[in-house]
C-alpha cells in the first residue's frame, strides 16, 4: 500500500491565508451588495511599474524571433540580472556578492519554505513568534517541527516577540541550528536596529548556527540605524542565507521574482568529515527542482534597477507607506495600541478589550466589513493582536480607517 507523507496531517487544514479568504467568501455570497474592504493577505494594489512593463514587452518580443529566443536559462539566472542585483542592492551598501552565491528564484516564498531541503531533519529550529507561518508550516512538512503541543510544535524553540520585550526578540537560551529571522518583519511591522542584529550574527557564530535571513520588504526601511541587508554585519557571510523578493518592492506579486544569497563560507561538516560549500547542495536541489524563473520575469526585473524603474518603484513604496501613516494615526487616535508601519507596510495591532485575534477578525468583518489577517495564525505569540497591511489603496485605507474610527 502507498503511504502517505502524514507530517501533512498534522498541519491546519489550510494555509492561513486560505482560510481567511474562504471566511470572507462565505461572508460575501450572504451579502453580496456590501462593500468589503481587504487589509488581509499583503497582496499589492500599484499596478506594476511602466519601466518594468517595458522590459517585459521588450523580453516578449525577443521570444518572437528565431535569433533572440530563449529556452532553458542559466539555472542561477541570467547574468544580467545577477550583475544588477549585485550592483544595486549590495555593491551600494558596500557588499561584494559573488553571481555564484546569488539564485534567482519565484519569489521568497518558495525558497523560504524550500531551503530546509539541504538541512537534516535533526536541526533545532528557532523563530521568532509571531512569525510569517511557511517557516513552520515547511518544516512541519518535512517531520523537522516534532508535534504539536499547547505550546507549540515541540522541535521548534520560539521566541516571543510582545509588548513586554518591546517586540524585540531575545536570544534562545538554548542552543538552536537554524534561526528564521524576518526583518522588517512580517507580521508586526517591527524592525532590529544595527546592534541587535549584530547580536544574533555573534550568538550565530559563536553557536554554529545558520541564520535564514528573510528581507523581504527591504524596500520599505526609512530609519537609518536599521540594516538592509544582514551583511552589512561583520560576521554574516560565515552565518547567514539572505532571501530577497520583487513581490511587494516592485508589485511582483503576480509576476513572481526574487533571489536568494548562500555565500561561499557557508560550510557545513557532512559526517564523513567533507566540508561541503551550501551553495553548491543548493545548486543541486535547484537543478533538480526547479528550472528557473522565465527570461521574460527576469528582463522585467532587470527593468527595476533603471533610473526610471528606479523612480517608480520609490514612488509605490512611499504610497504604500503613505497609507501606513494614515492608518497608524488613525488606530493610535481611536485609543489602540499600534506597532509597525514605520520601515515596513504591515501594522500590528493589539484587539482591545481582551478580545481574541478571531474574534476581533469576525467583528471587523461582520460589522464594519474589514478584512484583517487574526494574529493567532501567526504564532502562539500573535493571540490578542491583529494586522492589517497597508498595500491597499489610498482610497481604501482612509475608508476603512473612517469606518473603525466611528465604530470603535
Ligand atoms: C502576507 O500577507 O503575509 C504575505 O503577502 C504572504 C506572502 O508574501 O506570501
Amino acid at each position: 500500500m502507498t503511504k502517505l507523507n502524514e507530517n501533512f496531517l498534522k498541519l491546519q487544514a489550510n494555509y492561513l491565508f486560505i482560510d481567511i479568504a474562504n471566511k470572507v467568501k462565505a461572508f460575501t455570497s450572504n451579502h453580496p451588495n456590501i462593500d468589503i474592504i481587504r487589509m488581509g493577505i499583503g497582496d499589492v494594489t500599484r499596478p506594476l511599474p511602466p519601466a518594468v512593463v517595458e522590459g517585459m514587452k521588450n523580453a516578449a518580443d525577443e521570444m518572437k524571433e528565431e535569433k533572440t529566443f530563449r529556452g532553458y536559462g542559466p539555472e542561477q539566472g541570467y547574468p544580467f540580472l545577477q550583475e544588477a542585483i549585485i550592483k544595486n542592492d549590495y555593491l551600494s551598501r558596500n557588499i561584494n556578492i559573488l553571481p555564484e552565491e546569488l539564485f534567482i528564484n519565484d519569489g521568497a516564498k518558495s525558497d523560504t519554505g524550500n531551503i530546509g531541503d539541504i538541512f537534516s531533519i535533526d536541526n533545532t529550529i528557532c523563530v521568532t513568534d509571531p512569525i510569517y507561518p511557511v517557516y513552520i508550516d515547511s518544516n512541519v512538512m518535512c517531520g523537522r517541527a516534532g508535534n504539536l503541543t499547547p505550546n507549540g510544535w515541540s522541535n521548534i524553540v520560539y521566541v516571543p516577540c510582545n509588548s513586554e520585550n518591546h517586540f524585540v526578540p531575545e536570544l534562545p537560551h538554548q542552543h538552536v541550528d537554524i534561526i528564521y529571522l524576518c526583518y522588517p518583519n512580517n507580521p508586526t511591522g517591527t524592525v532590529l536596529t544595527r546592534s541587535q542584529l549584530n547580536e544574533w550574527v555573534k550568538y550565530a557564530l559563536d553557536n554554529g548556527s545558520i541564520i535564514l535571513y528573510d528581507s523581504a520588504y527591504e524596500a520599505f526601511i526609512c530609519e537609518d540605524d536599521v540594516p538592509h541587508s544582514i551583511y552589512e554585519i561583520e560576521g554574516a557571510r560565515h552565518c547567514a542565507i539572505e532571501f530577497r523578493s520583487f513581490s511587494k518592492t516592485a508589485g511582483f506579486t503576480g509576476v513572481r521574482c526574487g533571489y536568494t544569497v548562500i555565500p561561499n563560507e557557508l560550510v557545513l561538516q557532512s559526517s564523513d568529515n567533507q566540508s561541503i560549500r551550501l551553495n553548491r547542495l543548493w545548486a543541486r536541489r535547484q537543478g533538480t527542482k526547479y528550472n528557473g524563473t522565465s527570461y521574460i520575469t527576469q528582463r522585467a526585473a532587470e527593468a527595476i534597477y533603471s533610473p526610471q524603474g528606479q523612480q517608480e518603484i520609490k514612488a509605490n513604496i512611499d504610497y504604500y507607506m503613505r497609507n501606513a501613516e494614515i492608518m497608524r494615526n488613525s488606530l493610535i487616535k481611536c485609543g489602540l495600541e499600534v506597532i509597525g508601519g514605520v520601515n515596513a507596510p504591515y501594522i500590528w495591532v493589539k484587539t482591545p478589550d481582551g478580545m481574541s485575534s478571531w474574534e476581533f477578525f469576525d467583528r471587523l468583518l461582520q460589522e464594519v466589513h474589514i478584512v484583517c489577517t487574526p494574529g493567532v495564525g501567526f504564532g502562539p505569540s500573535g493571540e490578542g493582536y491583529i494586522r492589517f497591511t497597508a498595500f491597499g489603496t489610498r482610497e481604501q485605507s482612509i475608508e476603512a480607517m473612517y469606518r473603525i474610527s466611528t465604530w470603535i
